[in-house]
C-alpha cells in the first residue's frame, strides 16, 4: 500500500494512530510500529522525562519508524522539544498551537513534522509554517476539537483543496471501510485515536476501555467550548458541566470545575463519576478490545476487501 504517506515515514501502511493523554505511552506506539502503521506517544500527559523513559523503551521495543505527538499548550513545551533532539526522535506530531513557532526549530534538527488542524484555514497556515505533512480532524474526532464543528466528510475535501502537502484524516475512522472512504475524498492516510484507546496496549483504565464498549450513538458531546472544545461521554462530570451552563458561568468558574486532573481520574484511573472520558462519535462502533496489531490488520484487510466492491457501485 505504497503512497506519499508511506514513503514520507517509511512506513508500511497509511495507518497512523493518534497520540493520546493518557492512553498512547510507549506499549501502544510499538504495537502500531511493529504492526506496520506508524505509533504516536503521547507526550500530552507525561512529564518531560517520563517522556523520555518513554522514548528509550519505545527504541528497544521496535526497531520501526515511530513518533510524538506534542499539544503545544503545554508550559514545559521548550524542555519537551529539547528532549526529542536529545533522544534523537524522527517524527513529530504538533497540535493545539501555532505551527510556526516550532516546525523551523524541528526541521534544523532532521525532524519529519506534522501539524495537526481542524480547518482549512489552519491546514494552509500549517503548510506556510513548513510542515511535511497535515492531519486534517473532523467534528466527530475525540478528545480536544475544533470550534466550527467541521465534519470529517466536509473538512477533507475543503483541505485537500487548498494545501499541496500529504493530508491525513482524522475523525471518526475506526474500520477499513471509513479509510477507503476519506482516502477517495483526498486523503493520503489517516489518524485514529478512539478505535486504539480501546486496545490491549492503550494504557488507560480497564473501566475506561469499558465504557468505550458500552457507547452507543449519541454517548459523546462536544463540550467546554469557551476554554477548549472537548468531545468526551456523557457522565457525570460531562452533567456537572451542563448544570453549571445553566448558571451562565464565566470562563473562571468552569475552569475551576474542569481543575486539573480530571482526564487522569477519568481515563488513567478509571473514575467513570468525576473524571474526563475523552472519546469520539465512532465508540459506537467499537465492539471488542483488541491487540493494536490486529486492529492494524482488520484496517488493512477490510480497506482491501471495500476497495474491490467499489467497481459494483
Ligand atoms: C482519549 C483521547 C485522547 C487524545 N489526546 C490527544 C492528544 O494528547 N493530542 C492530540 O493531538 N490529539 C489527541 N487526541 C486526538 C487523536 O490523536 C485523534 O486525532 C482522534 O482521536 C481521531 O479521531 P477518532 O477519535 O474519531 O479516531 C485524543 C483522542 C482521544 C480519543
Amino acid at each position: 500500500m505504497e503512497n506519499k504517506i508511506t514513503s514520507l515515514f517509511n512506513i508500511k501502511y497509511p495507518i497512523i494512530q493518534g497520540g493520546m493523554i493518557w492512553n498512547s505511552g510507549y506499549k501502544l506506539a510499538s504495537a502500531v510500529s511493529n504492526a506496520g502503521g506508524l505509533g504516536l506517544i503521547g507526550a500530552g500527559s507525561m512529564y518531560p522525562e517520563v517522556l523520555r523513559q518513554h522514548i528509550q523503551k519505545c527504541k528497544k521495543a521496535t526497531d520501526k519508524p515511530f513518533g510524538v505527538n506534542v499539544p503545544m499548550l503545554y508550559p514545559n513545551v521548550e524542555e519537551i522539544m529539547n528532549i526529542l533532539v536529545e533522544e534523537g526522535v524522527k517524527i513529530v506530531f504538533t497540535s493545539a498551537g501555532n505551527p510556526k513557532t516550532w516546525t523551523s526549530f524541528l526541521k534544523e534538527n532532521g525532524i519529519t513534522v506534522v501539524h495537526v488542524v481542524s480547518s482549512s484555514k489552519f491546514a494552509l497556515k500549517a503548510q506556510e509554517a513548513g510542515v511535511d505533512a497535515v492531519v486534517a480532524e473532523g467534528f466527530e474526532a475525540g478528545g480536544h476539537n475544533g470550534r466550527e464543528e467541521t465534519t470529517t466528510l466536509t473538512l477533507i475535501p475543503m483541505v485537500r483543496e487548498k494545501i499541496t502537502v500529504p493530508l491525513i484524516a482524522a475523525g471518526g475512522v475506526a474500520t477499513g471501510r471509513g479509510m477507503l472512504a476519506v482516502m477517495v475524498l483526498g486523503a493520503d492516510g489517516v489518524q485514529v485515536g478512539s478505535r486504539f484507546a480501546a486496545s490491549i496496549e492503550s494504557s488507560s483504565h480497564d473501566h475506561f476501555k469499558d465504557t468505550i464498549l458500552q457507547a452507543e450513538e449519541g454517548s459523546t458531546q462536544v463540550t467546554l467550548k469557551e476554554l477548549a472544545p472537548v468531545r468526551l461521554i456523557k457522565n457525570k462530570f460531562y452533567q456537572d458541566i451542563q448544570d453549571l451552563y445553566a448558571k451562565c458561568p464565566t470562563p473562571e468558574e468552569l475552569k475551576e470545575l474542569l481543575g486539573r486532573a480530571r482526564a487522569k481520574k477519568g481515563m488513567f484511573e478509571g473514575d467513570l463519576v468525576e473524571g474526563e472520558l475523552e472519546i469520539g462519535q465512532i465508540a459506537g462502533l467499537i465492539h471488542e478490545i483488541l491487540p493494536a496489531g490486529t486492529i492494524v490488520e482488520n484496517m488493512v484487510r477490510e480497506f482491501e476487501d471495500a476497495k474491490r466492491e467499489v467497481p459494483s457501485f
